[in-house]
């Protein structure tokens, strides 16, 4: 089989803004929880996109905290890139910023590291481009995408054994 050409953290980097909307917002005015993860999904998947340049599905989410409010008017800039590329699945971490624009002000409100999966024309898992690491620090990710993979899959092996015990 022909050997898939490696591509560049940086060839597949994600930046996106998102002004809060009151159609995004709780009744006290902050952004749902639920609208920051479809955010980041959004940004992660383009990330995975780029990189595989295939159709792509979210097997994972690893945990997911928000440290702040986000208030309607508010700025949401989120970044994302490709920490790991495996066989057919790929890591992509996501930092989620609010930006306060009157105050000038930018802070880091979440942060998730999301799994897809390349998918070809059938929907079936295909190969991915390996990563090509360039920086020390794109190394240093690596390696701990490496060993979160290891722990993730091991949790999503024990989960599913449960699972399929309850369905009988
Ligand atoms: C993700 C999915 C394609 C994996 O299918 P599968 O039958 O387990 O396929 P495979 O065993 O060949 O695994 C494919 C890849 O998924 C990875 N994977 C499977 N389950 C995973 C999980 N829970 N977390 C992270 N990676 C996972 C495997 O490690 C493998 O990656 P690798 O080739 O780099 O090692 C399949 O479960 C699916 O389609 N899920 C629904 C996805 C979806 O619709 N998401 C949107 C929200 S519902």
């Amino acid at each position: 089989m022909a050997k898939i050409k490696g591509r560049t953290v940086s060839e597949s980097r994600v930046e996106m803004a998102q002004v809060v909307l009151p159609n995004d917002a709780n009744p006290l005015g902050n952004i749902l929880g639920g609208k920051v993860m479809h955010l980041i999904d959004i940004a992660g998947a383009i990330a995975a996109h780029r990189h595989a340049r295939t159709h792509v599905v979210t097997a994972s989410v690893d945990r997911l905290d928000f440290l702040h409010p986000v208030r309607v008017g508010q700025i949401l800039m989120l970044r994302a890139f490709v920490t790991g590329a495996f066989r057919t699945s790929m890591e992509v971490e996501v930092n989620v910023y609010l930006e306060d624009y009157i105050k000038g002000e930018r802070r880091q409100t979440s942060s998730a590291f999301v799994t897809y999966v390349a998918l070809d024309a059938s929907g079936k898992p295909t190969l991915v481009p390996p990563l090509i690491l360039r920086t020390k620090e794109e190394r240093r990710r690596y390696r701990e995408a490496v060993e979160r993979r290891k722990r993730r899959l091991a949790l999503a092996a024990r989960d599913h054994r449960r699972y399929f015990e309850k369905e009988g």
